[in-house]
Formats: structure tokens, sequence, C-alpha cells
């Protein structure tokens, strides 16, 4: 198992089955997931990760990071042995996600904001290394002007020579020119 498989497991492990407003993570039979009552499905679950989606993030990452979308918190665990990884600032819309996950993902490096990450990206003078647009249900791909201008948001806060990924549903990880 590697080091970020077995992270993972102790993800699943550490995060309890629990409702939080229509929120609720679920586990059964290997499935680990995040389910809304206003989605018709997952909101998020486990496969996304075992088939490799986040493996040019992880691979990637470095610095003064920005991830936007708590979800089960993979971003944040998968890296937390990484030591180039100087701070993770995370951004959730929705404070029932992260009552129900921060505390199982937390540490001294990482922090965590209540806000809309194009509302937060209006309004920080904050540079960062690396940003991670992984709000999917939104869909961060550059092919809606809604999407453009979060892209375009997001490069305006990146350092010089900084990195911006984005999370595309079912298809991966991919890093914006
Ligand atoms: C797929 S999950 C994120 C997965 C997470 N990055 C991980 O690694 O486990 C998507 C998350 O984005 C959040 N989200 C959706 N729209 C958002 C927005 N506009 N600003 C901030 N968070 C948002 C959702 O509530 C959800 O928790």
């Amino acid at each position: 198992m590697t080091e970020s498989n077995s992270s993972l497991k102790d993800l699943e492990d550490d995060i309890p089955t629990r409702r939080q407003g229509k929120f609720t993570v679920i586990k059964d039979r290997g499935l680990f997931a995040l389910c809304s009552d206003d989605v018709n499905g997952y909101l998020q679950h486990n496969e996304i990760w075992e088939f490799g989606i986040y493996d040019e993030y992880e691979e990637n990452v470095y610095g003064d990071v920005l991830v936007a979308g708590l979800g089960l918190g993979y971003a944040l665990r998968c890296v937390r042995t990484n030591r180039d990884v100087t701070s993770i600032d995370c951004v959730e819309i929705e404070q029932d996600i992260i009552d129900l996950v921060w505390d199982f993902v937390k540490e001294d490096r990482y922090n965590v904001f209540c806000a809309d990450i194009t509302e937060y990206l209006g309004r920080v003078t904050k540079e960062y290394d690396f940003i991670l647009l992984d709000i999917y249900g939104v869909d961060p791909s550059e092919r809606t002007n809604s999407a453009r201008a979060l892209c375009n948001l997001a490069k305006q806060r990146l350092k010089r020579g900084g990195t911006l990924q984005i999370v595309r549903i079912n298809d991966g990880v991919f890093t914006i020119p």
C-alpha cells in the first residue's frame, strides 16, 4: 500500500458516518461517500481517488496552497506527509460539510474558510504557489463563461510561476496554462 493509499484508508476510518443538515457521510460495503439531499447520487465517493484522479495534483503540489472544495478532505489528507507543502487554505461553501469533515483532516499548516470561492478570490490579497479548484457539481472546466471567469480570478492570486489545476468530473486533474 502506498503512503497516500494508507493515508486514505485512515481517512475512511477517521471520518464517522454522520448526518449534518442536508449532508451525510456514508460507509457501505467499501463505498465511502458524501451525499447531499439535493443531489441524485453522491457529491463525492472514494472511487474517484482510487482511480487516480488526483495523481497529477499529488505529484505537483507545493508551497502555499489554496484548495477550493473541502468535500471528504482527500486533497488535504493525501499531502499530509509532503513537506513541500507549506500551508493549505481550504475554501468550502457549506458549513455543514466543514462540520462533518474538518476535525478529521485538519493540521497546523491548514486553515479552512466558509465562503464561495469566487467571493473569496475577489477579496483576498494573499498569493499562492498552487491553486486546486475542486468544486465539481459546479464544474470548473473552462468551457463556460463563469468557469473561465473563475479560472481568471484564480490566476490573479497565483505567485509568479505558480500552478493552477482544476478537477473535471470523472475526468482528472488538469493544469491550466
Ligand atoms: C468534490 S467535493 C471536493 C473534494 C475535495 N477537494 C477532496 O479532495 O476531497 C466539492 C466540494 O466543493 C464545494 N463547493 C461547491 N461549490 C463551491 C463554491 N462555489 N465555493 C466553495 N466550495 C464549493 C462543495 O460543497 C463540495 O464540498
